[in-house]
């Protein structure tokens, strides 16, 4: 198994003037493997949105390494970050959130404008999906203020799944939101993690949140610490079920636009590049086509 995310020995050390220093992370390792689903709690001013920050790239330590997917993203320029953090990362970022004056549609279409790999309409058509995914699909006109703080919650995490990231961050993704709404949007996370095999870390003070995901850290004076899993949170396969076909549907259109527009850009393409690239998005096709059918004879046997 390969790790996506390795920290090395990572410090962040913020000097606040007139020699005061405050060390919010103190020498952090962690790997973390491809697809996994991991929560990460500890006491306010423990290094929480620290450590995402360089896992995501936002900022730089003062000393370690931060190794994402391979690449060594600790010498890289800012413009070299920032096109790390369109292709790879997803946030959902409590205070890193909306774009007051567009609309929860207009926010989803953006990331995928700056990536540039779709063309207008099926920009709209997928910011749509993801919002109708997330439940939305009625409030897609609606600007953020005129949207709840749960609503907001669920356009930052539509925007971030926009260009499907291999890691997404989230920040207290469940903080200023009803129980009712957090189930749903750990319920999706869960799903998302199970068959897209996208790696999720999620910083959470809620430990219905922390019990849902499969491996528990623990931050405290900017040091890590991981506790072994307590029982995980386990709900009824035929609830989710038509939840989980939707996304799953979702995705294979999705996969579908993908593999198209690869196809047509064959000629552009480094062969390698090409070649591997449909790969992927055809095995992870297949994939999910045998778990939709899989689901389809549960939906049999229980009906
Ligand atoms: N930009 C900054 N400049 C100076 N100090 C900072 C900065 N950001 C964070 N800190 C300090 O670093 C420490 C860790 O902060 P961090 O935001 O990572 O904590 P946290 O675990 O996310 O807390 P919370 O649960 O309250 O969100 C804190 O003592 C905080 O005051
Ligand atoms: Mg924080």
């Amino acid at each position: 198994m390969s790790n996506i995310v390795e920290l090395e020995n990572v410090v962040k050390v913020y000097e606040l003037g007139e020699g005061v220093k405050v060390e919010a992370l103190r020498g952090v390792n962690l790997e973390i493997e491809k697809g996994e689903l991991v929560s990460i709690q500890g006491p306010s001013g423990s290094g929480k949105t620290t450590l995402l920050n360089m896992i995501g790239g936002l900022d730089k330590p003062t000393s370690g390494r931060v190794v994402i997917d391979g690449v060594d993203i600790t010498p890289l320029s800012e413009r070299a970050l920032a096109r790390f953090r369109r292709e790879k990362i997803g946030f959902i970022f409590q205070f890193f959130n909306l774009v007051p004056l567009l609309t929860a549609l207009e926010n989803v279409e953006l990331p995928m404008i700056f990536a540039g790999k779709l063309s207008d309409e099926e920009i709209r058509e997928r910011a749509i999906e993801l919002l109708t995914l997330v439940g939305l699909e009625k409030r897609i006109h609606h600007r953020p203020t005129q949207l709840s703080g749960g609503e907001q919650q669920r356009v930052a995490i539509a925007r971030a799944l926009a260009n499907e990231p291999s890691i997404i961050l989230a920040d207290e993704p469940t903080g200023n939101i009803d129980q009712v709404t957090g189930q749903k949007i750990i319920r999706l996370i869960r799903d998302l993690n199970e068959t897209l095999e996208q790696t999720f870390i999620i910083v959470t003070h809620d430990p219905t949140v922390a019990k849902s995901t499969k491996r528990n850290l623990y931050l405290r004076d900017g040091k890590i610490v991981e506790k072994l899993p307590e029982t995980t949170l386990k709900i009824p396969a035929n609830i989710l079920k038509e939840e989980k076909r939707q996304l799953l549907l979702a995705e294979l259109r999705w996969l579908k636009t993908s593999i198209n527009y690869l196809q047509e850009k064959k000629e552009e393409i480094n062969p390698k590049i090409y070649y591997n690239t449909l790969y992927s998005y055809k095995s992870r096709f297949e994939r999910i086509k045998r778990i939709i059918k899989e689901y389809n004879l549960i939906g049999g046997k229980s009906s």
